[in-house]
């Protein structure tokens, strides 16, 4: 059954539907400007001005409805890994509320939690400790993203953080070197880490690409739009416009520099025999000019882009895989 992965970002809405999540045949790949501006409808008025925009959206690009998944905003979403002794499935079964009690913030009448043991010893001996993954989310925002779709006719099947989806996205195996993921928005930046194959943390910074956009807007008297232009074409190039603009943007980037290198080092501080040895980049905004080199040679490890698309066939866009990956990763994942 063919598969339509929605991730509604801010700026823009990207969409990607595939035979099937083993092959990866991409029948289609769209990314279109969100006219709203909306990721998470906060008024019934702006839930129905969000659902018709998705129905337009259902009929104008002819997308499949039947296995429909979401992506959800890391800012309505708390994921933590937490190291409990060992527990049986069903002793954890009656500790994980308490748990969550301690380390979601988020009030119990409107927790929707999942829970997954991501490391158990084979078997118990005194001091042993199983680690576990608690995502929490807020019921009443989950419930009003599924009614805008079901006030349309679709049932999403999968709503899911969008950071685990890019995290699946990039197929990382347990022999990878320790990497910090940065989901890059218009909006913010998730900066997430995994090690071991595994997922360590994640938090959202709020150095997104619209700052950005703003400085460029106010420096040369643009709109937003021509900004967004402008920051494209030229990037970090010092060569152009007499380095004017990369003079703009590289102190935001510079922010983000500084998130990435307190990554590291509360990472260190937690592994100390480990430490981050690469840097990927994914989102829309990864794609500015020079911010590969940038990012490598101030912090001294390899930067990669994203690329969704390694292992799929079909219709692959011909650009911007960076901004496919939330989309690839919800359509990867085997239901
Ligand atoms: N080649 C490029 N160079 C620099 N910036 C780019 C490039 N291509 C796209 N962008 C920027 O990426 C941003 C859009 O990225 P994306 O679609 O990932 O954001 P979004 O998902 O809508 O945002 P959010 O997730 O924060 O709500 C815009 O600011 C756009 O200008
Ligand atoms: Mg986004």
């Amino acid at each position: 059954m063919p598969i339509t992965a929605l991730d509604i970002g801010s700026q823009s809405i990207k969409i990607v539907v595939a035979k099937d999540s083993k092959h990866q045949q991409i029948i289609k790949a769209i990314e279109t400007p969100n006219k709203l501006g909306l990721v998470i409808p906060k008024t019934d008025q702006e839930a129905m001005q969000m659902a018709e925009v998705i129905a337009n959206l259902f009929h104008d690009y002819k997308l499949e409805q039947t296995d429909v998944r979401l992506s959800l905003p890391e800012q309505i979403v708390t994921s933590k890994v937490i190291e409990v002794p060992y527990l049986s499935d069903a002793e954890l079964a009656s500790a994980i509320g308490w748990q969550a009690e301690q380390n979601i913030p988020i009030p119990k009448n409107d927790l929707s939690l999942q829970y997954q043991v991501i490391q158990k010893p084979e078997k118990k001996t005194p001091n042993s400790t199983m680690k576990v993954l608690l995502v929490g989310s807020r019921k009443s925002i989950i419930e009003r993203i599924n009614n805008i779709f079901l006030n349309i006719g679709i049932e999403a099947t999968l709503l899911e953080t969008q950071i685990f989806s890019v995290i699946r996205s990039l197929d990382i195996e347990s022999s990878d070197p320790e990497t910090i993921i940065v989901q890059m928005g218009a909006s913010g930046n998730d900066i997430a880490v995994t090690a071991n194959g595994m997922f360590e943390f994640v938090f959202n910074s709020k150095t997104g690409s619209n700052l950005i956009d703003a400085a460029i807007a106010q420096s040369f008297n643009l709109d937003l739009k021509q900004a967004a232009e402008y920051k494209i074409n030229y990037g970090l190039d010092p060569t152009q416009l007499e380095g004017k603009l990369a003079l703009l943007i590289n102190p935001i980037i510079d922010n983000l520099l500084i998130d990435l290198q307190k990554t590291m080092r509360f990472f260190n501080q937690n592994k100390p025999e480990q430490k981050i040895k690469r840097i990927v980049l994914s989102g829309g905004p990864a794609a500015l000019k020079g911010l590969v080199e940038k990012m490598s040679q101030s912090l001294g490890v390899e930067v990669l882009l994203a690329a969704p698309f390694a292992k799929a066939k079909g219709l692959i866009p011909e650009q911007n895989h960076v901004s496919f990956s939330v989309c690839m990763g919800l359509i990867a994942r085997i239901l």
